[in-house]
């Protein structure tokens, strides 16, 4: 019986109570509000804000601000910063809350050059006494949750993690996300989820568990082998914001079913048409080439598809070139049943 034994009970994050035990994880260039709002209508429990630079906050860069535009239908919304300056962390922390967020997340783990060489992300998990201070300066700067994300470490055998969730919930962290990789180890390789079971017998707040699921039947194996209180999907849910609604079913006990060719294609719609009312027509249909190029994965005819699309400049154009590939799609499974019935 796959049914998650906690899938009926809401889990909350400080006050905050999720819809589900699903949590989009932050991706940076991703996770933006158009992505947010397909993965919270997929049944996201909690959708989680691309990293945002504590610096460009406090510096008043306008990229950075647009950064926060959100929508009412998002809520519960996590925004992440990142940093490694107390001050500037709280004040930015402070903004993030004004701004109407009703979770921060701290940013443990990035682990990209640019980054590092700041002493943020990954950096931290190296410096006990900067994390210290980071945190309990953005602690005492905000009443709302305050959650981190972190790695198991900066490089294999050392215990960061632990140490790091320890003095995490000694300053009033009200939740941890982990992704078992080392800093070091970047993308590579696979998600050790023996340090979330090991982290989940020692923490006593909420745990979220992240790395390498790619369907409900790794999300379910993850909350068993591990004793996570959710799962956290980046990756796998990148041109498939369905695989909330999979592992939200599949967690309570029900079968999933993956989208039919029409669902699939009105998620797209509704993506195209976000993207353009979020960025205006011509920013928007630029992001949306490769995009929705990412939707036609392993799909007949994705890459004749993909080379129309990724030159879209107009939503109308895209909208010709979607509503062509869908109506090849749906002619092909007619033909398939056809040839199948004989
Ligand atoms: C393109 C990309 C961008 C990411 N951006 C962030 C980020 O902004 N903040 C963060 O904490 N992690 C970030 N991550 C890490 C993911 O949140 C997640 O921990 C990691 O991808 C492992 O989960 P997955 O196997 O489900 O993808 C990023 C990962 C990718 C691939």
């Amino acid at each position: 019986m796959h049914r998650n034994k906690n899938a009926d009970k809401p889990l909350l994050i400080g006050n905050i109570p999720l819809s589900s035990r699903v949590i989009s994880a932050p991706l940076a260039g991703i996770s933006d509000l158009p992505f947010r709002l397909l993965a919270k209508s997929a049944g996201c429990g909690l959708v989680c804000f691309e990293m945002i630079s504590s610096n460009g906050l406090v510096y008043r860069s306008p990229k950075t601000w647009r950064m926060l535009a959100s929508d009412p239908a998002e809520k519960p919304v996590s925004v992440q910063i990142f940093g490694s300056d107390p001050s500037v962390m709280a004040t930015a922390a402070r903004y993030v809350e004004d701004a109407g967020a009703d979770i921060i997340d701290i940013n443990f783990g990035c682990s990209v050059k640019k980054v590092l060489k700041t002493g943020a992300g990954a950096a931290l998990m190296r410096d006990y006494d900067r994390a210290r201070d980071v945190i309990k300066a953005v602690r005492e700067s905000v009443f709302i949750p305050l959650t981190i994300k972190m790695r198991t470490g900066w490089d294999p055998g050392g215990d960061d993690a632990f140490r790091l969730s320890d003095i995490a919930q000694k300053l009033g962290v009200d939740a941890i996300a982990i992704h078992p990789r080392t800093a070091i180890q970047g993308f590579k390789g696979r998600a050790d989820w023996s340090i979330i079971a090991k982290l989940r017998k020692m923490a006593s707040i909420p745990l979220i568990g992240n790395g390498d699921i790619i369907n409900p039947h790794d999300a379910s194996r993850m909350m068993e082998e591990t004793g996570c209180d959710a799962v956290m999907v980046g990756r796998a849910a990148i041109g498939a914001p369905w695989i909330f609604s999979n592992i939200k079913e599949y967690l309570e006990g029900r079968e999933f079913a993956e989208p039919s060719i029409g669902d699939r294609f009105d998620i797209m719609f509704a993506y195209l048409d976000a993207a353009v009312r979020h960025y205006g027509e011509a920013h928007g249909c630029r992001i949306m080439r490769s995009r929705l190029g990412w939707f036609a994965r392993a799909l007949p005819g994705s890459a004749s598809f993909r080379r129309s699309i990724c030159r879209i400049s107009s939503r109308q154009e895209a909208v010709g070139l979607l509503s062509c590939y869908r109506d090849f799609l749906l002619s092909r499974c007619k033909t398939q049943a056809f040839r199948d019935r004989r």
